[in-house]
């Protein structure tokens, strides 16, 4: 036995749940270049459980997570998910019943989304080079417009009432600020830009704002800015190189980071984690895009998004240089030219992982 193979050798426990759509295609794909990466460096070990939470298990039995299921997760390292959503489950049935039933209970508060233009791909932006845009969204995750509080009233009738109840509070913004600062501590530019909506949400984001402003005391070394919605879009666009870490409320955060991963060259190679900063609980990893139920089953799913989102998930379990080292990969491949029809190519799922795999194995010719 080589030493690398000692018993001391780091082990990690993941639960993979690939769901709807591509999810199963991409979260295969991420699976096969990680079991590569972690042969071929022989520094870490991953171990995989599968489970089949998806909408095929919710028809069957009126449930996306059996019982119990939330504390077989919690005995996990790390999550990895695919997608859900299917055509013939209403959006609002499947996303509460079986993501946000993950991140709300196991308080995975902050949603993390980089973005960047990789080379050998394009942005959209005539103007854009790799380099010019290299952001990172910090999305809270927990409560805001997605707090999932208000009701329906006189159902049908012409008079029905329906309120959705935007929650803000001072625990959760500290929270996800004192994230979004530590964030852009660690990133050479040391910027950080709160995007709010104070001007016509008076109540709580003057206070996403006054708290972010207290915050900013802690970092003096950061230098901070502050962006309305509806301005920051065209900033995105028209001075992408101008923003470096970006904090946002849920549903501000979650409309930003499709843009930002459009703009960065197409919505299949955006990464998410969804994290539990305290480590109470394990964190999630996946892909930002849905389950496309356009190019389903059709092999031609873009994998880019979910091999970052596993570079993501090794680094929050500690393999930096093992993260590194896929990423430089995943970059080399496209490059390379082997890209997907969403990025203007034409290979399918199964070479560009093919195209990394052997990217990978050159990592262990000494
Ligand atoms: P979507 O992300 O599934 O698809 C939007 C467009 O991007 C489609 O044209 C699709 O083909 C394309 N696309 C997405 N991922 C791609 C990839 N890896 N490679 C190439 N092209 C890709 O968003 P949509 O259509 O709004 O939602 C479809 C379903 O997914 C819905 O049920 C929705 O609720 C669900 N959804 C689930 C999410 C999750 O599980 N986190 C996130 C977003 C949507
Ligand atoms: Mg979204």
């Amino acid at each position: 036995m080589s030493p690398a193979h000692s018993s001391d050798m780091p082990s990690y426990s993941i639960a993979s749940i690939p769901a709807d759509g591509i999810g199963p295609e991409v979260i295969d794909a991420g699976i096969t270049v990680l079991k590569a990466l972690a042969d071929t460096l022989e520094t870490f070990r991953l171990d995989f459980t599968h489970y089949d939470w998806s909408s095929d298990t919710y028809k069957k039995t009126g449930e996306y997570i059996p019982d119990g299921g939330l504390d077989r997760l919690k005995k996990h390292d790390a999550i990895l998910f695919g997608a859900v959503g299917s055509p013939d489950v209403p959006d609002h049935i499947s996303l509460w019943g079986l993501r946000l039933a993950i991140c709300q209970p196991l308080q995975q508060y902050a949603n993390v989304r980089p973005t960047k233009v990789f080379r050998g791909t394009q942005s959209p932006l005539r103007n854009c080079a790799v380099g010019d845009l290299d952001w990172v969204i910090i999305r809270e995750n927990s409560e805001g417009e997605y707090a999932g509080q208000g009701g329906r009233s006189h159902q049908g009738r012409p008079w029905e009432v329906s309120t959705e109840v935007a929650i803000f509070s001072r625990h959760a913004i500290e929270r996800i600020m004192r994230f979004a600062f530590e964030t852009a501590q660690q990133r050479p530019r040391k910027l950080l830009t709160v995007v709010t909506k104070s001007n016509a949400q008076r109540n709580g984001l003057v206070l996403w704002d006054e708290v972010a402003k207290a915050v900013a005391q802690d970092f003096p070394d950061v230098t901070v800015d502050k962006m309305l919605v509806d301005a920051m879009t065209t900033r995105m666009v028209l001075k992408p190189e101008s923003l470096d870490t970006i904090v946002a409320t849920n549903l501000h955060g979650d409309i930003l980071s499709d843009l930002a991963a459009a703009l960065a060259g197409s919505i299949g190679i955006a990464p998410t984690s969804n994290l539990d900063p305290t480590r109470q609980n394990p964190s999630m990893f996946e892909p930002i895009h849905g389950s496309a139920f356009d190019i389903t089953g059709l092999g031609i799913a873009n994998p880019v998004g979910t091999f970052w989102t596993v570079v993501e998930m090794l680094n929050w379990l500690g393999e930096k240089d093992a993260a590194s080292k896929l990423l430089e990969c995943v970059e080399n491949v496209c490059e390379q030219g082997v890209l997907t029809r969403d990025l203007g190519g034409n290979a399918t799922t199964k070479e560009v992982t093919e195209a990394v795999v052997a990217e990978i194995r050159k990592l262990g010719v000494k």
